[in-house]
């Protein structure tokens, strides 16, 4: 109980630590969003080749679905593979030509979208119980806590700094979990998600990722 009260003050610490770095509110466009994500950036392929046409992603291209994602969030995570701060061969060179303004709009065009229905997930029943335990009561004695306690309600996410991770494609939510084990990701400035990362085994990290693309991204 203790452990839980400590955690959830640093949550608090955590969020009024971003409330404050990240204030200035992104003025995006959707409408320009839209068309931005139907071409590219001129040398990258359009949004939808990869997030498909409603934003709903691909589990076997490791594509996230990033419709109904907040927009601040998105703006941030765009920013990130401009900066460095994210890595990914894949991503990276279909946004690298878009200015400021135009990753504004393309993730207030994003954040208007519904999230994506859930699809069917085909993992093993054990599995599935051991990433719902983890996720949702976590392991204090490998000082795992639960995904929850940041995640918010059911996982669906709360404001711009904890995303929604429910009914994300698992080959995505495990490459992020590898991505800050390894240092390609580093957007999380306070290092919550990265001390989470660094404590889960292969294992826990598949059995979590399973879990969590098998339940609703939204009510
Ligand atoms: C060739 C395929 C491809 C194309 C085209 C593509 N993406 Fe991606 N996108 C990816 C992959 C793969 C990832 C995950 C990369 C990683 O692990 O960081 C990703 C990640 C993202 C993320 C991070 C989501 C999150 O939850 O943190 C955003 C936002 C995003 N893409 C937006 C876009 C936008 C906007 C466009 C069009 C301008 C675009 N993508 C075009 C493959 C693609
Ligand atoms: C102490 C708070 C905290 C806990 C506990 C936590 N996370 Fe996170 N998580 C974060 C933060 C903060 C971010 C956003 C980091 C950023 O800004 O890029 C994040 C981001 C993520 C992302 C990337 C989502 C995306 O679309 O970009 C995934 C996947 C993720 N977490 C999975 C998990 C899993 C699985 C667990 C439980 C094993 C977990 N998290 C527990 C704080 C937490």
């Amino acid at each position: 109980m203790i452990k839980k009260q400590g955690l959830a003050i640093i949550c608090g610490i955590a969020a009024l630590l971003f409330g404050a770095s990240f204030d200035a509110s992104a003025q995006g466009n959707p409408e320009s969003g839209q068309q931005l994500s139907t071409k590219g950036d001129g040398s990258g392929a359009p949004c939808m080749a990869c997030h498909g046409p409603n934003g709903e992603g691909n589990a076997a291209g490791a594509f996230p679905y990033i419709a109904g994602m907040n927009e601040q969030y998105l703006y941030r995570q765009l920013r990130a593979y401009q900066t460095g701060d994210r890595k990914n061969a894949v991503m990276s060179m279909n946004i690298d030509n878009f200015d400021d303004q135009q990753l504004q709009d393309i993730a207030a065009y994003y954040a208007s979208l519904d999230k994506p229905a859930s699809t069917a997930s085909n993992a093993n029943a054990e599995l599935l119980e051991q990433g719902e335990s983890l996720v949702n009561i976590g392991n204090w004695d490998e000082y795992i806590p639960p995904c929850s306690s940041c995640h918010g309600p059911n996982n669906q996410g709360v404001d711009e700094n904890f995303p929604g991770i429910a009914g994300q494609h698992a080959s995505y939510i495990k490459q992020q979990i590898n991505g800050w084990k390894n240092g390609d990701r580093k957007t999380d400035k306070v290092q919550l998600m990265e001390a989470v990362a660094k404590r889960l085994n292969d294992e826990q990290i598949e059995a979590v990722s399973a879990y969590l693309a098998s339940i609703p991204a939204a009510e």
